[in-house]
């Protein structure tokens, strides 16, 4: 469908003055284009999304429908996972922390828990060996990218723990080793050369070939001219990073046998530009000289700081022309800017369409001042309802209140 006037009105009315739109056809589409790219240079790739990005159902079910895995990082998402038919051997279980004892549930089940502490593969080995049944572990791995960043995340594969840790792994009866993982979050392409080198180096000293080899997420999507001509770099397309990074075990594993499943995890590529807030402007004053526009939207809705969103008005009313004028949101936050320096025509009532909304926002919105917004899809000529608008009790029941 179309987003005109006409439709915009009909949305207003039935769903109020602020609202999320969904294009799941979108995020078909950037799945089955990610999954191209990269098969076409090492063919046994698959892709696990990132439900931390968006975990929206309908998203996940797509995943999993188009053969892909869940990339999960908590128990709350694992249960996401399952919840939505996703087989538990297709969900890899990322995550500084995990819940012990739903630790244990899931292994049992058959999920796939990368390691990321010493005491983290003590822990499991016991269960096994509780058990005796065999548990799929990866080892999640930190190295330098070259990206001036010590990562918190994983085991440093030049320190003991690491050493510890694949002993641990190699030496049970029970531990099944799928895969070594890494992730790292510079989306920049220069430091992806490094993630794949790292690995096959990583290899290569240990003599090891694993079931799956998983590089991690943090990949720019789609994004408008506008919003990328506000970053200092190029941004690279999703084939940049597959010649980046397929290439290369492409290359290191063209005479050998087994050729290990190459994951990726990525959350913001796929679904970064699956999602647009739709705003109503609700006042317009000028204060000291400078105009204000006054929407019913947040930065907390759209999670984008630093930057003029892309943005498209659609006009209700004739309005008239303003020049330098700051769009901001309904919190009492004075830097809830949602676009600075705003030049061309506006009215009340005019809706503000901000693009590049998918990642990062709604997971991300609290419950400040305002309950969250709907979430409709009408990416495929019909309006369906993704999320409600949240009410008052949605917040509220979960607070004690005497009596
Ligand atoms: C382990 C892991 N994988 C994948 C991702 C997805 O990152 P992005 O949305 O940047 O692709 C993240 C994000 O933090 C992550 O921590």
């Amino acid at each position: 469908m179309e987003l005109n006037k006409d439709l915009v009105i009909k949305l207003r009315d039935l769903y109020g003055d602020a609202f999320y739109l969904l294009d799941s056809y979108q995020f078909k589409k950037n799945f089955d284009e990610v999954k191209r790219i990269f098969s076409s240079i090492y063919s046994n790739f698959n892709i696990a999304y990132s439900y931390k990005t968006n975990y929206t159902p309908k998203l996940c079910k797509i995943v999993n429908e188009l053969g892909g895995y869940a990339e999960v990082v908590s128990e709350m998402e694992l249960e996401l996972a399952l919840k939505c038919g996703v087989l538990p051997k297709n969900i890899i279980w990322n995550g500084p922390i995990k819940n012990q004892q739903k630790l244990e549930e899931y292994l049992l089940k058959g999920v796939t828990a990368n390691i990321d502490t010493l005491d983290e593969a003590e822990y499991i080995n016991k269960i096994s060996e509780k058990y005796k049944v065999v548990l799929n572990v990866g080892i999640r791995c930190n190295y330098d990218v070259n990206d001036g960043v010590i990562s918190r995340f994983g085991l440093d594969i030049d320190g003991d723990d690491f050493l510890k840790v694949l002993s641990i792994v190699k030496n049970s009866n029970y531990l099944h080793f799928v895969n070594f993982q890494c992730h790292f979050a510079k989306r920049n392409v220069e430091y992806w050369p490094a993630r794949a080198k790292g690995m096959v180096a990583l290899l290569e000293r240990l003599n090891i070939i694993p079931e799956r080899i998983d590089i991690g997420g943090g990949l720019f999507g789609k994004m408008e001219d506008s919003l990328k001509a506000q970053f200092s770099t190029k941004i690279p397309d999703y084939n940049d990073y597959a010649l980046a990074t397929a290439t290369i075990f492409a290359d290191y594993f063209k005479d050998k046998e087994f050729k290990p499943e190459l994951i990726i995890e990525p959350g913001s590529a796929l679904v970064g530009d699956c999602m647009k807030f739709v705003g109503t402007v609700k006042t317009i004053k000028n204060v000291r000289g400078k105009y204000f526009a006054t929407a019913l939207a947040s930065q907390k809705n759209i999670s984008m700081t630093g930057v003029n969103p892309p943005i498209h008005v659609i006009h209700m009313n004739e309005g008239r022309e303003y020049a330098d004028m700051d769009i901001v949101g309904f919190t009492c936050i004075e830097g809830d800017v949602l676009y600075k320096g705003y030049n061309g025509k506006l009215a009340v009532n005019d809706a503000i369409i901000i693009s590049n909304c998918g990642s990062y926002s709604l997971v991300m919105k609290p419950p400040f001042i305002l309950p969250n917004f709907p979430v409709l899809d009408i990416s495929e000529d019909k309006i369906e309802v993704i999320k409600r608008a949240e009410t008052f009790d949605d917040i509220f029941q979960t607070f004690n209140w005497g009596e």
